[in-house]
């Protein structure tokens, strides 16, 4: 009998390729999601790629007692992928209580019903927005935990703490997947990033500015101490991201943890500044960015990029793809939502 995986958020954009890759591996794939930032027409385009149409519950995991009933429903969960949260790093300075509400309070109703119906294995979406601005590079999972530079970036913190306690009283597994910076799309081109209403991130704005929908991009900050200015990061793609959910959650379901809460960093090892992701958009695209220099955005950081030695020698997992796929593949995700909405 295939083994059953709770994946909150699954509609969302790093969500929505993790359950195609459980699919791929013949998981039964149970997605919740309150659809406050994604569309349910996802779950047919992951049917599309996958040919397995996974369960979709609509639920609100901030409330108690629809996240019970959740549990209730599906108690025979493996194991639980847990991306549902709000991610909006500026909105969030703006709305801090929605994050605060948001992201713990279901993240606590999930480790409740987890507790009550005895489900282990639970695989925390991260973020490398934990490290703040390292003061070494590659930043490794041991580096220091820095203040949060805002209220989402302390979700995530506070998020970790809460696994790791609850994890400690209650012999219960999991694995923190810290990410850095995902972008691209599925080769498929019918799943990538949607987010309702404008984005916030580099690529989509890319993408959107190159098809037309916005007049310009704005690059933020031109002065930082980095070869060309501009900041720098690791992107790394999303469905090089998303392998790494089930190898971590197959980790957990073998039994292979070295530690009841383990952490690894998920990016490439490189870094690429702005202007690098530019070029490379322009170069593999053949099209004109309309881009200007602006001044910083408050709360970015200058660099940061991942040392993925843990990741690579522990979990056996590389990503693999190089920033001129990510674009592209990008790139192509934009053009079939042109086409098909
Ligand atoms: C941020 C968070 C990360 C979070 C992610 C989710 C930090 C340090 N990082 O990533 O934890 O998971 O958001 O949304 O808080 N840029 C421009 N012009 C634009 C947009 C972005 O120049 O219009 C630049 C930014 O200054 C930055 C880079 O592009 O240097 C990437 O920005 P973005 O895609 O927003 O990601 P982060 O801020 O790195």
């Amino acid at each position: 009998m295939n083994k059953k995986i709770l994946v909150t958020g699954g509609t969302g954009y790093i969500g929505s390729h993790t359950v195609v890759e459980l699919l791929n591996k013949n998981y039964d794939v149970v997605i919740a999601d309150n659809l406050s930032n994604s569309y349910q027409s996802v779950v047919d385009a992951i049917e599309k790629i996958t040919g397995v149409k996974p369960v979709f519950e609509k639920t609100e995991l901030t409330d108690q007692e629809q996240t019970q009933k959740l549990f209730e429903k599906h108690s025979d969960l493996a194991g639980i992928i847990h991306f549902a949260a709000l991610k909006a790093v500026g909105e969030s300075v703006e709305k801090p209580l929605d994050y605060y509400h948001n992201n713990l309070s279901s993240l606590i109703n999930i480790l409740r019903g987890a507790l009550k119906h005895n489900i282990s294995n639970f695989v925390f979406s991260s973020s490398c927005t934990v490290y703040g601005q390292p003061d070494v590079l590659p930043v490794k999972e041991t580096s220091p935990i820095q203040p949060a530079l805002s209220p989402y970036g302390n979700t995530k913190q506070i998020g970790e703490e809460i696994i790791t306690d609850f994890a400690a009283a209650n012999h219960f597994k999991a694995i923190l997947l810290r990410y850095f910076n995902p972008i691209g799309a599925h080769p498929s081109a019918l799943i990538g990033e949607l987010p309702l209403g404008a984005p916030n991130n580099l690529v989509p704005l890319i993408t959107q500015t190159a098809i037309g929908k916005r007049p310009l991009l704005k690059v933020f900050g031109t002065d930082y101490n980095t070869p060309d200015g501009t900041c720098i990061r690791d992107y790394i793609h999303v469905v090089d991201l998303a392998k790494a959910h089930i190898i971590a959650l197959e980790r957990m379901l073998e039994n292979r943890q070295k530690m009841n809460v383990e952490v690894f960093n998920l990016g490439t090892g490189n870094g690429f500044s702005v202007l690098e992701v530019i070029n490379a958009f322009e170069k593999n695209t053949g099209i004109k960015l309309n881009y200007v220099n602006t001044s910083r955005r408050p709360g970015d950081i200058e660099k940061i990029w991942a040392d993925t030695t843990y990741a690579n020698t522990e979990l056996g997992w590389k990503a693999e793809e190089s920033l001129d796929e990510m674009v592209l593949s990008a790139w192509r995700w934009e053009c079939h939502l042109k086409e098909s909405f």
